[in-house]
């Protein structure tokens, strides 16, 4: 009896023993006590060697952590649309695992499309999931540079040219991710909006445009969204590199904004030590190491802020409480994150993710274009269909930088097509064009296969004739995700498509009058053929479920009811960066001379009319436009407006529609865009169905920064609440006054 007595009483106290062993009286890993309080302890336990190895890299992805006291290391990894492939402690090569192949989600140009913020926080949860389960606690992204010229070979990685949907898109992706105990990291701060020169061009914009226009969704993310961690951008502004940027990083976050995060640096985006002490940076990665001009383990110890952080303190030049400062900001990192007991285990590689990426695509997808109503294709009567283009069957999670993915499956627009369609279709292929070949991107020893001359015009006939033998005609181009199309690190060369698609699709529509053109792209690409297609979708790169979430559009399982999260100019001379002659700089300087003129801004000014306008896109329903309703016309400043405007299904079919608020300044001191996007609201409708759509107008979507005061300012006068389809599709306005 005793001894069962014994036993129990052993097991007891083996139950609510701590599940595992502390170091003695570590008061830092007590949760109850409030994080502040552990941190002071924690980094009361440090020795200066270890702080300062907290402050930069061990290996690519990775910061250590202090091993004697159980302080976890620091794991990073791309980001934004996927978790990337484990790569070599030193190099980027992938190490070959066998349990990272990730879901690839949707490029962020794709959930912006959606317009949609349940989509973003879909989209935040399930990548963060992911993180989580791979044992990341910074997950590096979401990107929201302004979409600032098609020509940017990274614009795929970011949410448009508006900041206001920026704004309200990240905010919620970020939120979702840190559920789980995983760090957004928003990147790349700031004013990295082309990646020609990017390493060391110097911006010059006026305070008004940096403050308008690129700065509004880093600031959302961080205040609104929380985010514990940011990443500086590799290019300069004021002379100084943004990543560790006294005016970006001292000034604006910390000052302005109060974040409490880290600042991470872009993997070698560090060039100076006295610089990356004083001006904000907490974390530097990347600088050098390659694994072989610097042996390993000598290499980290060169970083700015390794040994050379030590030494100057070590000399007394550079004071310890710069060190403490950063590791106070890296450890209320690992607090929130891996040392939080609580977080989530997270998921990888799910069904569940999968369908949330197909989900959020079927709601990007954008219908450019849809004269005759071909779409969606009819499959009562359609019994022959042709699939051309390679980007039908092209990988697209592979290429484009360090967004590159190793993915568990990725459908392509053709197996999707099949899939849907069966077997009572017959669909036919043909490339139609070819890129050229590319080494598969970070895997070790990987060549560049031997150059073949691409016979243009045989690929050409080929699809002209499977086109002639099709009831309908589905093609699929754009560009992919090779060096100067959608790329990092190089940005593009043209605005047209590569490899004479243009011709090829001149050619299609002669053959076929039943064609759809989908682009695959994260940028606006020219389109000369508009006249001749009937049919255009933006299909965007989306994913592991692509070719699902095409087909499921295309055939109208569902309706489509993405918009535009920019313009598409119908030449680079209406683009504003191109047309003032800056763009891309002088390979050291560049001057935003458009000032805050991005994007719709620039087009509405100039009375450019777009080829396709920011927040157009159509549905396979139709929606009208009632009287647009103000609450009251005038009302002094912090009073609210409310503006209503009743939407209806017109049309046969269920539908959503993107009802957009743009307010236009009638009386201001200082210039201002002829309208600017303030509210949207994604509605759903059945066929005959009708809602009202409120938006409430407050100070923030009158004001503008005045940069001789460098305040925000809400000046009296008159406005107009424009609603709108899209940004040249206004359906009706109404006037009101700020007295
Ligand atoms: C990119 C970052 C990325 C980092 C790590 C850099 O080249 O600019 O966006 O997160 O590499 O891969």
């Amino acid at each position: 009896m005793n001894g069962i007595k014994q036993l129990i009483v052993l097991s007891l106290s083996l139950l609510a023993a701590p599940s595992f062993a502390q170091p003695k009286g570590a008061v830092y890993l007590d949760d109850k006590k409030p994080i502040e309080e552990r941190i002071e302890d924690a980094l009361s336990r440090m020795t200066l060697e270890e702080k300062v190895a907290m402050c930069h890299a061990q290996s690519k992805f990775s910061s250590p952590g202090v091993p004697r006291l159980g302080i976890p290391e620091v794991w990073t990894s791309d980001g934004p649309h996927g978790i990337r492939a484990e790569v070599f402690w030193d190099e980027w090569n992938t190490a070959g695992w066998t349990n990272d192949s990730c879901i690839a989600f949707p490029a962020l140009t794709c959930l912006a499309a959606t317009w949609n913020s349940e989509m973003a926080a879909l989209y935040g949860k399930s990548i963060g999931e992911e993180a989580r389960y791979r044992n990341k606690n910074v997950l590096l992204g979401p990107g929201v540079n302004i979409y600032r010229t098609p020509l940017n070979g990274r614009n795929f990685e970011y949410m448009g040219e508006d900041p206001f949907l920026s704004s309200t898109m990240v905010v919620p992706y970020v939120q979702e991710v840190q559920k789980n105990g995983v760090a957004a990291c928003v990147k790349h701060f700031a004013l990295n909006n082309q990646e020609q020169d990017r390493d060391h061009i110097n911006v010059n914009v006026s305070d008004r445009a940096l403050y308008e226009i690129y700065l509004p969704a880093f600031k959302a993310a961080v205040q609104k969204g929380g985010a514990w961690a940011i990443m500086g951008s590799y290019n300069k502004y004021k002379d100084e590199h943004c990543c560790h940027n006294q005016y970006l990083l001292k000034d604006i976050l910390r000052k302005e904004w109060g974040f409490d995060g880290v600042v991470i640096s872009d993997w070698g985006g560090v060039h100076d030590t006295k610089q990356a002490i004083y001006n904000g940076l907490d974390m530097e990665f990347g600088s050098w190491t390659n694994g072989l001009t610097w042996s390993a383990s000598n290499a980290y110890d060169n970083y700015y802020l390794a040994m050379p952080f030590l030494k100057l303190i070590r000399s007394g030049e550079v004071k310890e409480e710069e060190v403490d400062k950063k590791v106070r900001n890296i450890l209320r990192l690992i607090f929130r994150t891996t040392m939080d007991r609580n977080r989530p285990l997270g998921s990888f590689g799910t069904e569940e993710h999968a369908l949330a990426g197909r989900k959020i695509a079927q709601e990007g997808i954008v219908l450019l274009q849809n004269n005759k109503n071909i779409l969606p294709v009819d499959l009562t009567k359609v019994k022959k269909i042709a699939v051309i283009g390679e980007n039908a069957v092209k990988r697209m999670t592979i290429g484009g930088g360090s967004s590159s993915l190793k993915v568990k499956y990725e459908l392509s627009p053709l197996a999707g097509i099949q899939n849907r369609v069966g077997k009572d279709v017959e669909v036919t292929f043909a490339q139609g064009y070819e890129s050229p070949a590319v080494a598969e991107q970070d895997v070790k020893g990987a060549k560049v296969p031997e150059k073949k001359v691409i016979d243009v015009e045989g690929l050409r006939n080929e699809a002209v004739s499977a086109a002639k033998n099709a009831d309908v005609v589905l093609f699929f181009g754009g560009l992919n995700k090779n060096d100067n199309q959608d790329c990092e690190g190089v940005d593009r060369k043209e605005y047209s498509l590569p490899y004479e698609q243009n011709k090829l699709i001149s050619s299609l529509a002669k053959a076929n009058p039943n064609l759809v053109v989908v682009l695959l792209t994260g940028n606006a690409v020219a389109m000369p053929w508009v006249k001749e297609v009937p049919a255009i979708v933006e299909g965007w790169y989306s994913g592991t479920e692509a070719g699902n979430a095409i087909a499921s559009v295309l055939m109208g399982d569902v309706n489509p009811s993405g918009k535009l999260p920019f313009t598409i100019p119908v030449s680079l001379k209406d683009n504003g960066a191109i047309a003032m002659g800056e763009y891309p700089g002088n390979g050291k300087e560049e001057t935003y001379n458009e000032d805050i003129f991005v994007g719709y801004r620039w087009a509405d000014k100039h009375k450019a009319k777009p080829l396709f306008s920011f927040g157009h896109g159509l549905s396979y329903t139709t929606f009208a436009y009632g009287k647009v309703e103000i609450d009251k016309s005038k009302a002094s400043a912090n009073d609210k407006f409310t503006v209503s405007v009743k939407v209806k299904n017109t049309g046969k079919r269920t539908g959503s529609e993107v009802v957009q608020l743009y307010i236009s300044d009638l009386e201001s001191s200082l210039p201002r865009p002829v309208k600017e996007l303030k509210g949207f609201k994604k509605i759903q409708l059945n066929a005959g169905e009708e809602q009202i759509v409120s938006f409430t107008i407050g100070n923030e979507a009158l004001q503008f920064f005045d940069d001789s005061k460098h305040e925000w300012i809400t000046e009296p006068g008159k406005f107009e609440a424009l609603i709108g389809a899209s940004s040249t599709d206004i359906r009706g306005k109404v006037g009101f006054e700020l007295k």
